[in-house]
């Protein structure tokens, strides 16, 4: 049995700039691991959705808080990846036009909106312990003391190559030099909010996926995984037979 397999409580947090690959990434990687994925954009993404669809301006701040206050995001769990529901409605892709995606910095940079999606995310861990969640803050924020903390990282311009041909998949035409400038944006409004900054968390393993196939990432994020997952277990073991507590990097003990 695989050392992931055989530890109760796992949180991988994948993080860094859009256009990484990370939701393809994290999705696939959960599954070969036999963990649960967690797509922490969406979220921010259901906001301003619902901010759109009743008038609100996204960067209004008291209107935001005050809707975010009020809503109810949750995912059901039983699809696979996990369909996101927003006051009890699926919303699908919904989230992923072009409109949100302008709508949706403002949003996340709204204090009282991070908070709350902090607290629901930490929530969701503690009912879903076996994780692989991405994002911009996972594991410089909302979980610092995952077991594994990556960040994936590509040069802008792929990034937006990248964006196009997804958009372009969903049959959604964009121009090419329109999504790099939205990245180069998203990337600095992200970088420098006050509140859950986009960084590379603490002790992360850093992965460039600019010049690196897919499948060729997953590969090494899960060889990673499993040498950091086999630290965290020796390191118990060692700490268990010497009485002691549990040393290394401040991994909870699986
Ligand atoms: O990964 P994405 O494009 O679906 O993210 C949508 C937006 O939400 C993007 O502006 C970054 C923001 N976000 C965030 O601030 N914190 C997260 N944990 C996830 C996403």
């Amino acid at each position: 049995m695989s050392v992931v397999a055989a530890t109760a409580e796992f949180i991988v947090t994948i993080d860094g700039p859009a256009g990484t690959g990370k939701s393809t990434v994290a999705y696939r990687l959960a599954r070969r691991l036999g963990l649960e994925f967690l797509d922490t954009g969406a979220m921010y993404r259901a906001a301003a959705l619902r901010a759109l669809e009743l008038g609100i301006d996204p960067a209004d701040g008291e209107r935001v808080a005050a809707l975010v206050r009020d809503l109810e995001i949750r995912f059901d769990w039983r699809c696979d990846p996990p369909d996101l529901l927003v006051d009890g409605e699926s919303v699908g892709d919904r989230i992923r036009t072009q409109e949100v995606t302008r709508a949706v910095s403002a949003v996340a940079s709204n204090p009282i909106v991070r908070a709350a999606m902090v607290e629901a995310q930490r929530e969701i861990a503690s009912l879903h312990p076996r994780l692989v969640t991405e994002g911009r803050d996972q594991g410089s924020v909302v979980f610092p003391d995952a077991h594994v903390r990556i960040y994936l990282d590509a040069r802008p311009e792929i990034r937006a190559r990248r964006r196009v041909e997804q958009l372009a998949a969903k049959g959604i035409v964009t121009c090419e030099a329109e999504v790099l400038a939205q990245i180069l944006e998203r990337d600095r409004s992200d970088s420098t909010r006050r509140d859950g900054p986009l960084v590379c968390p603490r002790g992360a393993d850093v992965v460039d996926t600019s010049d690196v196939d897919i499948d060729d990432v997953i590969d090494r994020l899960e060889s990673i995984v499993r040498e950091r997952a086999g630290a965290a277990l020796r390191n118990a073991h060692r700490a268990q037979s010497d009485g002691g507590s549990l040393g290394g990097d401040g991994a909870t003990a699986p």
